[in-house]
């Protein structure tokens, strides 16, 4: 098992993103910029920084704008926010963004609740969301959510997880994050559809997206990480939700993937007692407890 595991994993941090975009409080731009600084600070090279998708669908990404303008970029970090359609491209593409990121599911009920169209609708809006962010020299990279069970329509085809990965993939995204929205993935349904996703796409272009509902999700990245997978999308304080996955609870936490890494002698390029801080920080502000254990044992809450 051991010879199989990476040197090294890059972590992607979503807390100012999913792990905001479900919480009753909205956190200040000016905030939004100090707990920004304090995962940069972390040394997390990749951090989602917002959304610009409606504000009357997800209001704690309203401010997206005003935060990319006085967020102060680093040459060696990308900041990543979602973009559902043209008009949060050409909200981006005014923002100066280098890099965005689309989403759509592998379950009809799901997309349609989240973006307000089917699978195929989605993709058709894509396509021209894609070239026009490749003619700006915008990296795109791609959300599949509901990759192992929908909250409305119980278990996804694997199949279907690894069409949608290709055409995605084909279209010119140059990475592809597995999002199991609502937590319940376990091991082996995880290897099944890894297998599967495998088989059609290269597995340097998987990240996985878990959230950790269940309390899975640390096995689920193991399993990932056997099969070769190094891109781990998480959140600091285990924060994050989505609006449209009721019950779903957040990622799984930095703090707890890093301490788990690192004790395997996997490098994250991550320094644990900072991510604690900025988790500190942000809970803070939340009003709320991390559910992060790693957190909670070195006392950050
Ligand atoms: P729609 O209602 O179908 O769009 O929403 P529309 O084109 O008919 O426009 C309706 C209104 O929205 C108009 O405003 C548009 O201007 C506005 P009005 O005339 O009524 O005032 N609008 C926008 N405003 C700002 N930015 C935009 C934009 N587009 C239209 N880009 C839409 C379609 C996709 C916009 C909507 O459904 C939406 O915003 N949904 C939110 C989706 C979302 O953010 N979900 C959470 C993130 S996904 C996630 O968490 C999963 C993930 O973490 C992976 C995992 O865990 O599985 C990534
Ligand atoms: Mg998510």
């Amino acid at each position: 098992m051991l010879d199989k595991l990476p040197k090294e994993v890059k972590i992607v941090e979503v807390s100012a993103r999913d792990g905001l975009q479900n919480e009753p409080v909205t956190i200040s731009v000016e905030d939004k910029l100090q707990f920004i600084n304090m995962l940069e600070l972390a040394g997390l090279k990749n951090i989602e920084v917002g959304a610009f998708v409606s504000p009357k669908w997800v209001p704690q990404m309203a401010n997206t704008a005003e935060l990319l303008t006085s967020l102060k970029k680093q040459e060696d970090i990308s900041y990543p926010v979602l973009v559902p359609n043209r008009k949060g491209l050409d909200a981006a593409i005014k923002a100066d963004v280098k890099e965005i990121a689309i989403f759509t599911a592998a379950s009809e009920e799901f997309n349609q609740k989240n973006i307000n169209c089917s699978i195929t609708e989605s993709i058709e809006r894509f396509k021209p969301v894609i070239k026009t962010a490749i003619d700006n020299n915008i990296l795109i990279r791609a959300y599949i959510s509901c990759v192992i069970d929908c909250p409305y329509s119980g278990a996804i085809e694997a199949s279907k997880v690894a069409d949608i990965a290709s055409t995605l993939l084909e279209l010119g995204c140059y990475e592809i994050s597995l999002g199991d929205t609502i937590g319940t993935a376990t091991p082996l349904r995880v290897k099944n559809m890894l297998n599967t996703v495998i088989n059609n796409i290269p597995v340097e272009k998987i990240a996985v997206h878990f959230h950790d509902t269940y309390g899975q999700a640390l096995a689920n990245i193991l399993t990932a990480i056997e099969m070769e997978i190094t891109t781990i999308d998480s959140a600091v304080a285990g924060l994050g939700g989505c609006p449209y996955a009721k019950g779903a609870s957040g990622n799984v936490a930095t703090e707890d993937v890093v301490y788990m890494l690192h004790a395997m002698g996997i490098k994250t390029g991550l320094d644990i007692e900072k991510l604690c801080h900025a988790s500190k920080f942000i809970c803070n502000k939340l009003n709320r407890q991390p559910t992060s254990k790693v957190a909670l044992a070195l006392n950050c809450q």
